[in-house]
C-alpha cells in the first residue's frame, strides 16, 4: 500500500500544480473561528482574505452553527436536487421578505450550480436566451470565474492565453469607468459604438460588470457611470448583469453593491456569502419578464445544498432583518478608509493610491508595482493572511470578514504598516548602500 499521508506538508505531492492560494500561505489549517484561523502547530493568523469574499460572516459564525448542528442532528435533507425542501423554502421566503422587499426588488431566482463561475454561466447563458441576441460587453480588468463562458467576459491576461485555441466566443471589451486618464467618459464612447452602423459592435444581448472590480483591483464605478450604463441599456433594449458575487452579500455596506447608486439590474448574480458558513451555493436574480427558461433547460445536480439554505437563511435573519449590521460594516469602513489614508500620507515615497467601499479597499503603490507582493509576504510571516490583485498583484486587498472586531482590524493595519516600514527602510538602506 502507498502511503500518500503528508502531515505537515501544505503542498501535498498528490495535488495538482493548479494549486494556487497555499503557494501564498505555506501553512496546514486546522481550524477557524470569526477573524482567525489556527494552523496546525497552534499559531494563529488574522484572516484579512476571508475566503476571497465566502466568509462575509467570519469563520464557524456561532449564530449560524448552531442551526447547521440542529439541522444534522435531525436529520434533515441534504441533497435533494431542485426539489422543494422546507430549508430551501425557507430559505426563499426570507430572502424575499428580509432582502427582496425591502428594497422594492422584484426577482425571480434560479439556482444554478453551487459556485460563482456557474452563475455567470447561467446568466450569460438567460441573457442570450431572453433577447435572441448572442453578443455580451464586458469591461476591461473584469473577473467573472474559470468555465469557458464566465472566462470569456474576463479580461485576465494569464487566465484567458494559458490554454491556447479557445474559442471564447462573441465578447467585446470596452473601458470600465476610469480605465484611463485620457478617456473622460466611456459610456459615451460605448453610445458611439453602439450607434455607429460602420462601428462593428453589433447590439448585444447584454452588458456584465461589477461595481467594484474584485480580482481586477478594486476599481469602483462612480454612480454616475452606472446610472448612464443603465440608462444606455434601456435606450438599446440591452440586458445589464450586475456580478454581486464578491462586492455583494453587505461587503459594501448594503446588501447589494448596486443599491447605493439606484439601479436595479435586470440579472444579478451572487454565490462566495451567499452561503453564509463558506458552503458552496450560487443564485442568479432576475426580473420575471427575463425567466424565459424552459423546465430543466439549465440542470444540474447541486442546484441547492440544504446545509447553505439553512445557514443561508439564518444569516440573513441574524445580520439583515434591521439596518444594525449595515451600519456596523459603514462604521467600520470609515475607520479603515481613514487609516488607509492617514497610511498613504505617511509613505509618500510609495504614492499610494487608497480606494474601495465598505471592507473592499484597495492600497496601490503607483511608484512600485511589486510593493504590494512584497507587503503581503511579510504579513504573511506576521501572522496575517492578506491577497494582492490587479492584473500583476499590484494592489494590497483588505477584504476582511464582515464581523471582524475593531481591535482585529487595527491589529492586521498596524502588521501591514510595519511590514511597509522595513520593506521600504530595506530599500532606503540598499540604495544608500549602492551609491557608497
Ligand atoms: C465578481 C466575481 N464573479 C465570479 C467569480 C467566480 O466565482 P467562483 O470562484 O466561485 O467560481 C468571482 C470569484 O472571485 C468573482 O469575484
Amino acid at each position: 500500500m502507498t502511503d500518500n499521508t503528508q502531515h505537515g506538508n501544505p503542498s501535498h505531492k498528490l495535488e495538482s500544480d493548479v494549486r494556487s492560494y497555499v503557494r501564498s500561505y505555506p501553512i496546514v489549517i486546522k481550524k477557524a473561528k470569526g477573524a482567525i484561523i489556527t494552523d496546525e502547530n497552534g499559531n494563529e493568523h488574522l484572516d484579512f482574505l476571508a475566503g476571497a469574499g465566502a466568509l462575509n460572516y467570519g469563520h464557524n459564525n456561532p449564530h449560524i452553527k448552531k442551526h447547521l448542528i440542529e439541522y444534522l442532528e435531525s436529520d434533515g435533507i441534504i441533497h435533494s436536487l431542485d426539489m422543494a425542501t422546507q430549508a430551501k423554502n425557507h430559505f426563499m421566503d426570507v430572502f424575499g421578505d428580509l432582502i427582496l422587499k425591502p428594497r422594492g426588488l422584484e426577482y425571480k431566482i434560479q439556482f444554478p450550480g453551487p459556485t460563482g463561475t456557474n452563475a455567470v454561466e447561467a446568466a450569460l447563458k438567460l441573457a442570450r436566451k431572453a433577447t435572441g441576441r448572442t453578443g455580451v460587453i464586458s469591461f476591461t480588468n473584469g473577473y467573472h470565474g474559470m468555465t469557458l463562458g464566465a472566462l470569456a467576459v474576463t479580461g485576465n491576461k494569464y487566465h484567458r492565453e494559458n490554454i491556447p485555441g479557445i474559442p471564447y466566443g462573441d465578447v467585446t471589451f470596452m473601458p470600465y469607468c476610469r480605465y484611463t486618464n485620457t478617456l473622460d467618459n466611456s459610456i459615451e464612447f460605448l453610445r458611439i459604438k453602439l450607434e455607429d452602423d460602420s462601428s462593428g459592435l453589433d447590439l448585444p444581448a447584454a452588458i456584465i460588470l461589477e461595481t467594484i472590480q474584485g480580482e481586477g483591483g478594486i476599481n469602483q464605478a462612480t454612480t454616475q457611470w452606472l446610472q448612464d450604463l443603465r440608462a444606455l441599456c434601456d435606450e438599446f433594449g440591452v440586458l445589464m448583469i450586475i456580478d454581486d458575487i464578491q462586492a455583494g452579500c453587505g461587503r459594501t455596506g448594503d446588501f447589494f453593491s448596486f443599491e447605493e447608486s439606484g439601479i436595479v439590474p435586470d440579472i444579478v448574480t451572487l454565490s462566495k456569502s451567499i452561503g453564509a458558513y463558506g458552503l458552496p451555493m450560487a443564485l442568479v436574480l432576475m426580473k420575471p419578464e427575463i425567466d424565459v427558461w424552459k423546465p430543466a433547460e439549465h440542470n444540474g445536480t447541486f442546484r441547492g445544498h440544504n446545509l447553505a439554505f439553512v445557514a443561508a437563511a439564518k444569516a440573513l435573519e441574524h445580520y439583515w432583518a434591521n439596518d444594525d449590521f449595515s451600519k456596523s460594516i459603514k462604521y467600520k469602513s470609515a475607520l479603515l478608509k481613514e487609516k488607509l489614508t492617514a497610511f498613504a500620507d505617511n509613505f509618500p515615497q510609495a504614492e499610494f493610491s487608497v480606494r474601495g467601499r465598505g471592507l473592499m479597499y484597495g492600497l496601490e503603490s503607483l511608484a512600485d508595482r511589486t510593493l504590494a507582493g512584497q507587503i503581503q509576504k511579510k504579513c504573511f510571516e506576521n501572522s496575517l493572511i492578506i491577497e494582492t490583485c490587479g492584473s500583476n498583484g499590484q494592489v494590497l486587498k483588505f477584504l476582511m470578514p464582515l464581523t471582524i472586531t475593531e481591535i482585529e482590524l487595527n491589529k492586521g493595519l498596524s502588521i501591514i504598516r510595519n511590514a511597509c516600514e522595513e520593506i521600504l527602510e530595506n530599500k532606503t538602506e540598499q540604495k544608500r548602500a549602492r551609491k557608497t
